[in-house]
């Protein structure tokens, strides 16, 4: 099984809440590897192209004017199964829906501001890398040097 790489949002509520470290701690506990990291403030023109199957939906507006707040950040990670790994921990759409134990059903409350954005298949993944990084963005590394400490 090869691994797959995914991306993924840590939404402007994420970063406001300073929640970013724990999202990122629990990627790293579950032993996938960050691959790409960056800060950015998505346009409305990202915004309209990173969610373009939800750009006709009434919940567009709102949901354009939250993703554009302010910034965000972008990472791509990499492993086993990853994509579906990532959007298991990530839990429910909606952080009322989302169980107990995912990102969403720990930190959220609201069907809106859900704290983290992961790619739901092989197809949006390798669009929405391509939407945030430029392939020698891409750092894909096999750790070496564990343990490093003696
Ligand atoms: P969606 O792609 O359906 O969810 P997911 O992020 O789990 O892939 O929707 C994109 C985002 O739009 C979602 O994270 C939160 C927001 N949203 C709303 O604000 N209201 C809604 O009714 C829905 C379905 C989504
Ligand atoms: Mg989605």
């Amino acid at each position: 099984m090869p691994a797959e790489r995914t991306l993924i949002l840590l939404k402007p509520d994420c970063v406001q809440r300073r929640l970013m470290g724990q999202v990122i701690s629990r990627l790293e506990d579950k032993g996938l590897n960050l691959i790409a990291m960056k800060m950015l403030k998505v346009t409305s023109a990202l915004a309209k192209e990173h969610y373009a199957e939800h750009v006709q939906k009434p919940f567009f507006p709102a949901l354009e004017k939250f993703i554009t707040a302010s910034p965000i950040v972008a990472i791509v990670v990499e492993g086993l199964e990853a994509i579906k790994v990532v959007r298991d921990m990530l839990g429910a759409t909606s952080g009322l829906k989302a169980a107990a134990g995912t990102i969403r059903g720990d930190y959220s409350s609201s069907r809106q501001m859900n704290l983290v954005h992961a790619s739901d298949g092989p197809e949006a993944s390798a669009r929405e890398i391509g939407l945030y990084f430029k392939a020698d963005e891409l750092h894909a590394y096999v750790p070496t040097l564990t343990p490093w400490f003696k």
